[in-house]
């Protein structure tokens, strides 16, 4: 049974997250950015969401959801139930796999897009603290020139991640979101650091707006200083 992506959104995510949230940060994650005919591939799609916003209403030509499915920060049934979804639906440009992008050699030049949300930091095996640990900043740096050489010229790689600099993480225990280990969380600075580094070209950022502060002013809600005190949250972009 063919659907609209708002359909497939409000039946099976919509208790995860509003949908008119989540599409305002895709709309703004992805800016001016055309999927279409364009061939994408998901790190760490979890629950695919996103990999579903990029097919069908981004139009990509395919869009690979990729997820380890297992470890820290995964659950096992995301993969299969977005499965099943992409079959009942017959959605055809997406496809998912089950394996972890630490042991998977895509051929070079592969794709247009490859975008991460929250997933780059877990696939990093160290236990770390960047600026001490150069092992870490070593597979990061690895993990993302392996990235760029999957990536058309051209392509752009597309990372939504948190940063560890941030006002909760310094709360008392029942404030600080502990679900969340902040220590593996790279700041913006090394982020951009380790882009550059990686050899892509046009790296940049823009911070995230919060959702309930989405009708104030955008330089009021989009800064460094608000980022600090809000979400913590930034999109990353690099071209090859
Ligand atoms: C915090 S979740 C984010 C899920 C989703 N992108 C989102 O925004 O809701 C991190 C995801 O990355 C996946 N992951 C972690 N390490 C991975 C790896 N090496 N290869 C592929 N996926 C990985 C986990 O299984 C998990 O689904």
């Amino acid at each position: 049974m063919e659907a609209t992506f708002q359909e497939i959104y409000h039946r099976y995510y919509s208790d995860h997250e509003p949908y008119d949230a989540f599409l305002f940060h895709a709309q703004e994650e992805l800016k001016d950015l055309s999927l279409e005919g364009k061939e994408v591939l998901e790190i760490g799609c979890g629950r695919g969401s996103f990999s579903l916003y990029m097919a069908l209403w981004g139009n990509a030509k395919k869009v690979l959801a990729l997820d380890e499915s297992a470890g820290f920060g995964a659950d096992e049934t995301h993969l299969r139930r977005l499965e099943e979804t992409v079959r009942n639906h017959s959605i055809l440009n997406v496809e998912t796999m089950k394996a972890s992008i630490n042991t998977t050699a895509f051929p070079k030049e592969r794709f247009d897009v490859i975008v991460a949300n929250f997933s780059l930091h877990h696939v990093i095996r160290s236990s770390w603290f960047p600026p001490e640990n150069e092992k870490a900043q070593k597979e990061l740096l690895e993990l993302c020139t392996a990235l760029k050489a999957c990536l058309r010229k051209n392509g752009t790689l597309v990372l939504r991640e948190m940063s560890r600099m941030n006002f909760w993480r310094f709360m008392p225990y029942r404030w600080k979101m502990s679900h969340i280990d902040w220590e593996i969380h790279p700041t913006l600075k090394e982020w951009l650091l380790v882009l550059n580094q990686a050899g892509f070209k046009d790296v940049s950022y823009e911070f995230l707006t919060p959702y309930f502060l989405s009708t104030w002013p955008s330089f009021v809600v989009r800064n460094r200083l608000a980022n600090f005190f809000f979400s913590s949250t930034f999109y990353l972009y690099g071209t090859k």
